[in-house]
Formats: structure tokens, sequence, C-alpha cells
């Protein structure tokens, strides 16, 4: 893993927090989920994903703020996302999958992510921030929770699998130390796109760890967090 330099500032702190996904969350990670990945067919399942004892979700939330406030309003859902939005609504997905908590009740999510834990891998399925709120340390602050998750179980390496046009995402797991393992042509069925396999050394190895906490430091002067903690 290689330490890379950041450029700091004194920002305000990020009102951001994580902890693991909930039932109640379904429906704002599903909003997420779909904003993120329009073109997934079918959807993730999220409820299905919070009963497998192999899969790990978290979420990052604004302290303080509930689903019920106003929002920005969502830009017009265009071709395939429109289409998969008319079937949610016409076999009322989320009154299936939504808790019975009011929205007033419900901490407003920013964005989530998870992974896959079996024999020594944690493989990361999903990651992702709401548009409105990228560019914001959020991505990179669900990357590090789920590194420490991951180190708390005591996997051995993390793997995830990305489109080869999602420079961004790609630009940030190299950060935190993803290399290319592999390639798997025509992967994605929507455009036949490439995906690409990307691993880290051993997660445990005093490297890893080491530039694992500078970046955690690095994140926390830019966006004053003070603790890295997953609240259960
Ligand atoms: C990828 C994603 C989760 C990043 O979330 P984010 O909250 O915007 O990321 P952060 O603000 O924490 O940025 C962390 C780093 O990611 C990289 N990055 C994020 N957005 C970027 C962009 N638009 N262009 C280039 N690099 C970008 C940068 O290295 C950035 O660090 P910097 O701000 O110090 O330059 C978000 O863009 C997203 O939800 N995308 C759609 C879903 C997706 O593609 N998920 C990955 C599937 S494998």
């Amino acid at each position: 893993m290689q330490c890379s330099q950041s450029v700091l500032s004194e920002d305000e702190a990020l009102p951001c927090y994580v902890r693991l996904m909930r039932r109640e969350d379904i429906a704002q990670v599903n909003e997420i989920d779909r904003e993120a990945f329009p073109t997934l067919w079918p959807p993730a399942n999220y409820q299905h994903e919070l009963q497998s004892r192999l899969a790990h979700y978290i979420v990052a939330y604004e302290e303080g703020k509930t689903v019920d406030e106003p929002e920005v309003e969502a830009p017009p859902e265009k071709g395939f996302s429109r289409l998969v939005s008319r079937v949610r609504r016409l076999f009322n997905h989320d009154r299936f999958f939504d808790s019975e908590l009011p929205a007033s009740d419900r901490q407003y999510i920013t964005g989530f992510a998870g992974f896959w834990f079996m024999a020594d891998e944690a493989h990361i399925t999903n990651i992702a921030v709401r548009e409105r709120h990228r560019r914001q340390g959020i991505g990179e602050l669900l990357l590090i929770s789920i590194i420490d998750l991951a180190t708390e179980l005591k996997a051995r390496i993390i793997t995830l699998e990305v489109r080869a046009s999602n420079i961004t995402a790609q630009s940030l797991y190299r950060r935190y130390g993803f290399s290319q393992v592999g390639l798997r042509r025509g992967y994605y069925s929507d455009n036949r796109e490439d995906g690409v396999l990307m691993a880290t050394e051993d997660i445990s190895s005093a490297s890893f760890q080491s530039c694992l906490n500078q970046l955690k430091e690095a994140h926390s002067r830019k966006w004053g967090i003070t603790l890295y903690q997953v609240a259960r």
C-alpha cells in the first residue's frame, strides 16, 4: 500500500457518523442505490442482505437530521432508472421493505457500503453516497469503516469489482492500497463493460495499517472527524 499526500485544510467538521445498517434504513438505502446504480437489474435486495450472516452493511448518517426534513429536489429520472422506479412503485416495493418507524424518527442517511466476509476475504459489494453529498469525504469515511470492520473480523484481504470506466471510485480505492489483480471482460450485462478486479495486500500487515493510520489522520484533519468507530 502506498501512502499518498493530502492537501489539508481547516474545513468545518463533517456532521457525519457511521453505524451498522438497520431495517429502517432500507428505503433510503434503496434510493441511494438507484441513484448510484440506475442500470443494475435486478436491484440489490438489502432486506435479504441484512438477513445474511455473510453480509456486513453500514450507513453514514447526519447527526440530528431526520428524513422528513425538506430535501433539495431530486433530479428527474430518465430512461432505464425511470422504468425501474415505476416497477418498484407498481409493486409497492418500499412498503414491503420499509420499517415501521415514522419518517420523523429515522436518521438521514447520506451513504452506505457493504461487504461479504468469506474465509479470510472481505469482498466489497457496494459503496455509494447520495449525489448531493459527494466530494465531502463520506465515501472515504465509509471505506475506512469497511477496512476497520474487516480488520476486526480478521480478514486477510479486501477485494472488489469496479467498472473500468469508474475512475472516481478506482482513484479512491487506489489511495487505500487496492491494486488491479484481474479483468473480467464484458462483465457488466447492461453495456458489456469490463469489470476491474482489485485487492489489497494483507490488511493486518504493519505497512498497511501504518498507511491506513496516516490516511485516517489526513482525513480527520481535512473533515474534522475525531473518532473512527462503527456504532452497533
Ligand atoms: C465513489 C463514491 C462512493 C465516492 O464518494 P464521495 O463521498 O464523493 O468520495 P469522497 O468525497 O470521500 O472522496 C474521496 C476520494 O475519492 C476520489 N474522488 C471522489 N470523487 C471524485 C471525482 N468526481 N473525480 C475524481 N476523484 C474523485 C478522490 O480521490 C477523493 O479524494 P479527494 O477529494 O481528496 O481528491 C461516489 O462517487 C459514488 O457514490 N459514486 C456512485 C457509486 C459508485 O460508483 N460506487 C463505487 C462502485 S464500485
